[in-house]
């Protein structure tokens, strides 16, 4: 099977033409990898902190032309872009040293004359999914630490972005990854999820790595379940933006544009409701309504706040959730709804919108608990906004779909900041920030429908791609049996002052 992306852009140009993998190939590159992990778990570690230095030299050496094929094949503004391969750049210096800590421990024996350590192993062979949102820089937070940590990875990227993902592979091998230590191959989710299946009966996967959606997060959890591993599960969000009364209203507006609108929507981080206070509900909504209404959407090399969808099928998901909407529900943010075209313009569109998947800005207000828009992650240019009146009612409200991921609230009271942050069940929480835009060095994952509590980046992430091993050493040359022949130093039980 033959995969071709294309420009979301502009439909007409192609981006790359790849061979699609069978499930028999990606499980013979299963077994390639994990036979090339064993060689790479004797480099020592400095080493191959060294290879992810070089890695990530060329990654800012190419940053240009990389940034270039991110917004050409998934339509993410430009300067986005820039920020996505920023943040591969940022992940290889984090990762780089990492190489000369991997710390382990010394810990305390109960007896003498013996030593105990702890070692981080690393887990062996790693099976890294990933979706077409993010192409470069999410597929780094996997790849990066996974190697780093002597581990080797099969990476399956979104067959939307094959053309950054074999860029970035090849970087990868550029900067001295052995060609079999890193594998890419391009498939459907079908043909992947049956190699998943044959490579873990196999015992060719000692670990899976998953960003998208819930309902397959679902289903690779369980797989891997059976088999006694638990997957590093990064899924859907329903990012509550929570707005008390005594916010700075100017910076909600700039934080509510770029969540909500920023990557079209397609951002597990984005917005997904604006939970208004009551006093400021109808004055913020009209002016976030007209600031959507006049931005300007299109071409993404153009200074726009967003280009187009992923592809077509992004769209009709977007198309279907437009469905959801009810007669109570007031819509606004665009002379229509749905996908931009000439017979359905949107008033400032930067381009022409026949010949990309571009869809209108949505504003869905008036959301309530039970409406089904509550609780679906759109991922898409659709904005729900609701009222609240107290801050315990919009915590409720922010917890209540089951989603945890991101979350933000805006105020000025460090009584309500501390309030939000114990209540709320997210991940990750921005104070007078975006829900979007997290930086690469904290530990980045959701609880709930949005994850298994699993944490990418940082050093938190290392708990995912290495197991801790503990050793003893006892030099007494006798059997000192722990919690038998332990010391126990005299002392009164009975004393009183
Ligand atoms: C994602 O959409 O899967 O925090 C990741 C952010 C980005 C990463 C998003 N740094 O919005």
């Amino acid at each position: 099977m033959e995969f071709i992306s294309h420009n979301p852009a502009n439909l007409q140009e192609t981006v790359a033409k790849s061979q699609g993998a069978t499930s028999d190939q990606i499980v013979e590159a299963l077994a390639r990898a994990k036979e090339a992990q064993r060689r790479w778990a004797a480099i020592p570690a400095p080493a191959r902190g060294r290879v992810i230095a070089n890695v990530g030299r060329l990654v800012e050496k190419n940053k240009e032309s990389l940034s270039k094929l991110v917004t050409k094949e998934m339509g993410k503004v430009f300067k986005e872009a820039l920020g996505e391969v920023q943040e591969v750049i940022d992940t290889c210096d984090f990762f780089l040293g990492e190489g000369r800590r991997l710390y382990g421990q010394t810990v305390p024996s109960e007896m003498n004359n013996k030593n105990l350590f702890t070692f981080r192993m690393p887990v062996g062979n790693v099976l890294v999914i990933t979706a077409g949102n993010f192409p470069a820089a999410v597929p780094s937070w996997y790849i990066v630490p996974a190697l780093l940590a002597g581990n080797s990875v099969v990476w399956k990227p979104s067959e939307f972005t094959p053309a950054v993902a074999n860029a970035l592979t090849a970087i990868f091998h550029a900067g001295g990854v052995p060609k079999d230590l890193l594998i890419t191959v391009v498939a459907d989710g079908v043909t992947t999820f049956d190699a998943l299946e044959k490579g873990l009966a196999k015992g060719l996967i000692n670990k899976v790595g998953f960003t998208g959606s819930t309902e397959v997060g679902r289903k690779i959890g369980a797989k891997t379940g059976e088999y006694i591993q638990s997957a590093c599960l990064e899924l859907g969000g329903k990012n509550p933006m929570v707005v008390m009364p005594d916010a700075n209203l100017d910076l909600v507006l700039d934080g509510a544009l770029f969540a909500g609108f920023g990557t079209a929507g397609q951002r597990c981080t984005s917005l997904g409701t604006l939970w208004l206070h009551e006093s400021i509900y109808d004055s913020f909504l009209a002016k976030y309504s007209n600031t959507v209404s006049e931005a300007k959407i299109g071409d993404p090399f153009q200074d726009v706040l967003y280009g187009p969808m992923i592809s077509e099928k992004y769209l009709n998901n977007h198309l279907k959730h437009l469905e959801m909407i009810q007669s109570h529900h007031q819509v606004s943010g665009s002379s229509g709804i749905g996908r931009i075209t000439k017979s359905n313009p949107r008033n400032s569109f930067v381009g022409d919108p026949d010949n990309g998947v571009f869809a209108h800005p949505t504003i869905v207000a008036g959301i309530k608990e039970e409406d089904e828009l509550y609780r679906t992650e759109t991922f898409g240019p659709l904005v729900t906004v609701g009222k609240f009146k107290t801050l315990d009612e919009a915590i409720a409200l922010s917890n209540g779909h089951g989603y945890g991921l991101s979350s933000a609230i805006y105020t000025n009271d460090p009584g309500n900041v501390w309030r939000f942050r114990e209540g709320i069940s997210a991940g990750m929480v921005s104070i007078n920030n975006s829900t979007s835009g997290a930086e690469a060095h904290l530990p980045f994952g959701g609880n709930g429908r949005s994850g298994n509590g699993s944490r990418q980046s940082g050093i938190w992430v290392l708990d995912q791609f290495t197991r801790w091993q503990s050793m003893n050493w006892d030099w007494s040359n006798k059997l000192q049996k722990a919690q038998m022949d332990t010391v126990e130093l005299e002392h009164n039980p009975n004393f009183t002052l």
